[in-house]
């Protein structure tokens, strides 16, 4: 089975970053059209993660990585779990609200949505690194 971890991980990357910002830009001017575009943005992006970590499980199995690569493999790994892991809570949080940032809890949702920013984007550059730096999965 060719690898398509590459091909899939640049769509939860580019549609969570696109949603988060979309909903600080509905909280910040008050607007709901907005914060729906980044719900939307939100459901997309964690079944574009649930895609991107099964598909990094299965070229785990496939590539050869060894000597100073071992290690940013490993951290990629667990920051991608991580990752996967805080966006289907936020999702399933949003769920529970019909899509809605829950007005009560509202700065602790969007602390949660930017720790979970930062997740998503140093699994990305650990990912680049494996690819650029040491060659993983490059024929
Ligand atoms: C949220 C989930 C994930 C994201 C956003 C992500 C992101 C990335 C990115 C951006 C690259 C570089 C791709 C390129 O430049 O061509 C990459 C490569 C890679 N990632 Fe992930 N990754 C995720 C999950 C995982 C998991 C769970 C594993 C399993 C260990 C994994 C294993 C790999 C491998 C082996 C590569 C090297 C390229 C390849 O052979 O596929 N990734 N990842």
């Amino acid at each position: 089975m060719p690898d398509i971890h590459p091909f899939l991980v640049h769509f939860p990357i580019a549609l969570y970053l696109t949603g988060l910002f979309l909903d600080l830009l509905g909280v910040v001017r008050r607007d709901p059209a907005p914060l729906r575009a980044g719900w939307y943005l939100l459901a997309a992006s964690c079944m574009g993660c649930i895609l991107a970590v099964g598909s990094g499980l299965l070229a785990k199995g496939a590539v050869d990585v060894r000597g100073p690569a071992l290690e940013s493999f490993a951290l990629h790994e667990q920051l991608a779990l991580a990752t996967g892991a805080g966006v289907c809570l936020l999702f399933y949080w949003r769920l529970t609200y019909r899509g809605d940032i829950p007005v009560s809890h509202r700065n602790l949702y969007l602390l949660a949505a930017l720790i979970t920013a930062g997740l998503m984007v140093s699994t990305g550059l650990l990912g680049g690194i494996l690819v650029f730096e040491h060659g993983i999965g490059v024929r």
